[in-house]
């Protein structure tokens, strides 16, 4: 039993989720996630998303603390990690009405095999729905953040926005849903990893919505994952805009491959270079050591990116691949970056790769260099000498 008042008649009836140890069968999960799902009282009882179909147990058993029926089930997105309840919740609340849009109920029916149009209300943009009590919804369609399918609900009297996958953080909940029992920093990495590995593919989109909901004023922010968002929403609604619009901070991230470490040694040669430079934030990542969206939190947040591989298989080494790979999926840009490569009898081909995968993402790539076999006082010299030129242009304004 997980319960928490979120405001008056307004109540968290989610779950965390400590289990589950990659989410979306990828991303992994050191710190757990929760499923956040709230109930609204009015005259009428709101349920907003549900949770995943291996918790809906637990579902039924918060809702049984809170409310013994439920009028209406809104779904705000349709990914199976909140909408895996939904057949339980109908079947537990016989003339219950689930409220979504026609993208969403079309997912319903073929997720779920609820045929029943019975069953639906279908809204479109600013419709609104009245509890009673002074309780009124108002629906507002956010396509692509994250599916196409994704609205956000507001209830105005409460000023909340329950806000889909926006705003969410991996990371469970110890003990509290607001963020008031929280320092930022708790969750600031979380929802930046979160962004990242599912959201900011669609930051194109972000952006419309926070267009959108510009005018709306919020008091509560009430995501699908992670905390209630309240003392910290400029913190959150900031780092939305900064990461949506790829404005990103001071700082370099420096990812390598590496099999028997002459690649590291390149990788902190050039870190031993930076800091020499003045560069105060550097993160040095092993590909191959370190689960990829870590990796991808830092280089979305910091301005400068360094790859280095050796030459695998007359190719690039398979995690440095995947990175570039996720990197272009999520149409990264505004980066200055650098290739590094190392190679043994094999051709000198990473750094090239690199370099041309970087190029095609349409980021500036400052420079490349490859070492052959092991590092000696030439190659630290003209590492020293990238760095410096990297260091430049970074402090070039755009
Ligand atoms: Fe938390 Fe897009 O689902």
């Amino acid at each position: 039993m997980n319960i928490n008042k979120v405001a008056d008649n307004i109540y968290f009836v989610g779950v965390n989720d400590r289990v589950t140890t990659r989410f979306e069968g990828l991303w992994s999960l050191p710190y757990g996630v929760s499923l956040n799902s709230y109930l609204i009282r009015g005259e009428k009882v709101a349920l907003i998303d549900t949770v995943s179909v291996g918790d809906s147990n637990n579902l039924i058993a918060n809702l049984n603390l809170v409310s013994s029926k439920i009028d209406y089930l809104i779904v705000n997105h349709m990914e199976p990690d909140h909408s895996g309840a939904i057949p339980e919740i109908i079947a537990h609340n016989p003339g219950i009405k689930v409220v979504t849009n026609k993208i969403a109920i079309g997912m319903i029916k073929g997720f779920y095999h609820i045929d029943d149009d019975s069953v639906f209300m279908e809204v479109k943009d600013g419709d609104t729905l009245d509890l009673g009590n002074g309780q009124t919804l108002r629906f507002y369609m956010t396509p692509m953040v994250h599916w196409p399918e994704t609205m956000m609900t507001y209830l105005e009297s409460s000023k909340m926005l329950f806000s889909g996958d926006a705003f969410g953080t991996f990371g469970a909940l110890s003990g509290e849903i607001l963020d008031s029992a929280y320092l930022f920093e708790d969750f600031e990495n979380e929802m930046r990893r979160y962004y990242t590995a599912i959201v900011a593919k669609y930051s194109v989109h972000v952006q419309k919505a926070l267009k959108k909901l510009a005018g709306v004023e919020l008091e509560y922010i009430c995501p699908t994952h992670g905390p209630v968002w309240h003392d910290y929403i400029n913190e959150v609604v900031d780092a939305y805009n900064n990461m949506s619009l790829q404005e990103p901070e001071d700082g370099v991230v420096i990812v390598y491959g590496t099999m028997y470490g002459n690649t590291a040694a390149m990788a902190e040669q050039v870190a031993t270079s930076l800091r020499a430079e003045g560069v105060k934030t550097v993160k040095i990542y092993d590909a191959g050591a370190t689960e990829m969206s870590f990796i991808l939190r830092d280089i979305w947040r910091y301005k400068g990116l360094i790859v280095a591989s050796p030459t695998y298989s007359m190719d690039l080494f398979p995690p440095i691949e995947a990175l570039l790979t996720a990197l272009r999926i999520r149409e990264i840009k505004n980066r200055v970056t650098a290739a590094l490569g190392s190679f043994a009898w094999a051709p000198s081909i990473a750094a090239k790769k690199i370099e041309q995968r970087l190029t095609e993402m349409g980021l500036t790539v400052a420079d490349t260099f490859s070492v052959k076999l092991a590092l000696n006082e030439a190659s630290l010299q003209s590492l020293r000498e990238l760095s410096h030129k990297f260091v430049e242009l970074l402090n070039t304004p755009n």
